[in-house]
């Protein structure tokens, strides 16, 4: 084997490791850490448009920390199905829901 051979080799082999070993300490190998959460417990969080997508998202993360979660909605019919809906996904009873209408009208 040449000495250009052998170098190469023994420079690719540094670069894989030292890749590898900042990949191991990059915190959780990029993966949610739980310690990294903000604690919420016992807080009043006012979330709107909570009755679906985003909203209704962040609603379930903040009852699974034990927020105390506040969501208007526009009718009883949907703050029923909100909280009910709501009140079934695991880990939501963490948190307390507090559901309010509001109508413009
Ligand atoms: N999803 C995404 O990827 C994304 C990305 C970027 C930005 N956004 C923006 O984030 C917001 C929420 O998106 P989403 O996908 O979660 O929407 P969505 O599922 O349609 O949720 C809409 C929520 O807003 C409420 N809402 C709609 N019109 C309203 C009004 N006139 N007055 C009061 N409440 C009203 C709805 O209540 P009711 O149940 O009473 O209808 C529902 O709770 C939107 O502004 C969207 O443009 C979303």
């Amino acid at each position: 084997m040449s000495a250009i051979v052998i170098l190469g080799t023994v420079i690719g082999a540094g670069v894989v490791l030292v890749g590898l070993i900042r990949l191991k300490n990059m915190k959780s190998w990029g993966r949610h850490d739980a310690q990294d959460e903000i604690d919420v417990q016992s807080r009043i969080v006012l979330i709107t448009g909570a009755s679906s997508g985003i909203g209704k998202e962040v609603a379930i993360e903040m009852l699974r920390r034990g927020a105390v979660v506040v969501i208007p909605c526009r009718t009883t019919e949907r703050a029923l199905a909100t909280v009910t809906d709501l009140k079934g996904r695991p880990g939501t009873s963490n948190g307390t829901i507090v559901s309010t209408i509001v109508n413009s009208n």
